[in-house]
């Protein structure tokens, strides 16, 4: 089915990938059910206009709740779904019996409403979260085969949701796709620790210094590439429950900042030195390139000096502030 004639349940709208979910969407032609449980519009507001918001249907949805779930998918009758409501890292770790609740039985709740309401196609988010340490892997690109060792609950709960989705395909032939983004950048990218390569080039926007937490190679994935993954993944209408990694560039953290000099001369953006991120830096991604043909990929610099216009442009109709830059 092409987008054109589909109709999309999203969750998670109000948070970065979803904004970028809804501005593929809209481009795609596509009947969107934008979901979330904060329905605060101020992301997808810095890449929608307000007609095209008018033209979205606004559902407040908890996906912790089962019956409020169940009842929207029987409602709007979505074709498809992009599942990416989620709680992060920190805020996991700070309240662990939410975490749960939100990552793992939301899921559960979204998969049990595709299963009963014949939705053709799905894709949820997962996370390079359930691979932890590199330590604990081969130096080496690691592959979809690579098991998940997570170390934090975060990652713990994408793991469950990975399993979730292999035997509800296994037990209900539900379809799905997972995917597991690493850090994401772009506009709207605003909060969490790897947020800063992308507060980065909000920093250069608004000609202000600006310090990235921490050094090593890193894979970067630009938001509007990761979303129309999503989109096309669930797409794929896959036969089977199969979780990708995503690659896109691969970068040392100084090769980026040596990259915003060279694009920004005047650029203030300086790194934590010795504080790698906890993770396998480097992924193949050959099994998405065979889901979808080609793995949409903006190349870095361009997507570089594309969101630095973008932020300023912001900027100076006082749509966003800098504001993220401190925290
Ligand atoms: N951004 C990244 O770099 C990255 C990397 C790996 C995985 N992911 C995963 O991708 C997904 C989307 O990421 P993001 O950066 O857009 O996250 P985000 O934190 O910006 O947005 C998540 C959204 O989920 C919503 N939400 C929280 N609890 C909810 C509930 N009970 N019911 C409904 N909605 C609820 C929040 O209001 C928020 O709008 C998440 O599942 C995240 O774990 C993101």
């Amino acid at each position: 089915m092409s987008a054109s004639n589909a109709t999309f349940l999203v969750t998670g709208t109000m948070g970065c990938l979803g904004a970028w979910v809804l501005r593929n969407l809209i481009n795609d032609g596509a009947k969107i059910i934008a979901t979330d449980l904060d329905m605060t519009v101020s992301r997808p507001k810095l890449l929608l206009s307000d007609q095209e918001l008018d033209t979205i249907e606004w559902e407040k949805l908890d996906v912790t709740d089962v019956q409020a779930v169940n009842g929207l998918v029987e409602k709007v009758k979505p074709t498809h779904i992009v599942h990416l409501a989620g709680l992060q890292i920190p805020f996991c770790k700070a309240n662990p019996s939410l975490g749960a609740a939100v990552n793992v039985v939301g899921t559960v709740n979204l998969f049990e409403a595709a299963r009963h309401h014949g939705v053709r196609g799905l894709s949820y988010a997962s996370s390079v979260g359930v691979l932890g340490a590199p330590e604990n892997y081969p130096d080496r690109a690691l592959t979809d085969a690579d098991l998940p060792l997570p170390n934090n609950l975060y990652g713990v709960y994408k793991t469950a949701n990975e399993n979730t989705a292999k035997v509800y395909w296994q037990d209900w032939q539900v379809g799905s796709v997972g995917l597991r983004p690493y850090t994401v950048y772009g506009v709207c990218r605003d909060q969490g620790m790897t947020a800063d390569i992308a507060k980065a080039t909000l920093a250069i926007a608004a000609n202000k210094p600006f310090h990235i937490r921490f050094d090593g190679p890193i894979t970067v994935q630009h938001a509007n590439d990761v979303a129309r993954i999503f989109i096309d993944s669930a797409l794929a209408e896959y036969q089977g429950a199969d979780v990708f990694n995503l690659r896109n560039d691969v970068i040392e953290v100084a090769e980026y900042v040596a990259l915003l000099k060279q694009l920004y001369p005047e650029s203030q953006i300086t790194f934590e030195k010795n504080n790698a991120l906890p993770f396998p830096s480097d992924f193949d991604d050959a099994g998405l390139r065979s889901l979808l043909g080609k793995v949409p990929h903006t190349p870095l610099k361009q997507a570089i000096q594309s969101d630095v216009e973008q932020f300023a442009h912001l900027l100076d109709t006082g749509k966003i502030t800098t504001d993220s830059l401190n925290g």
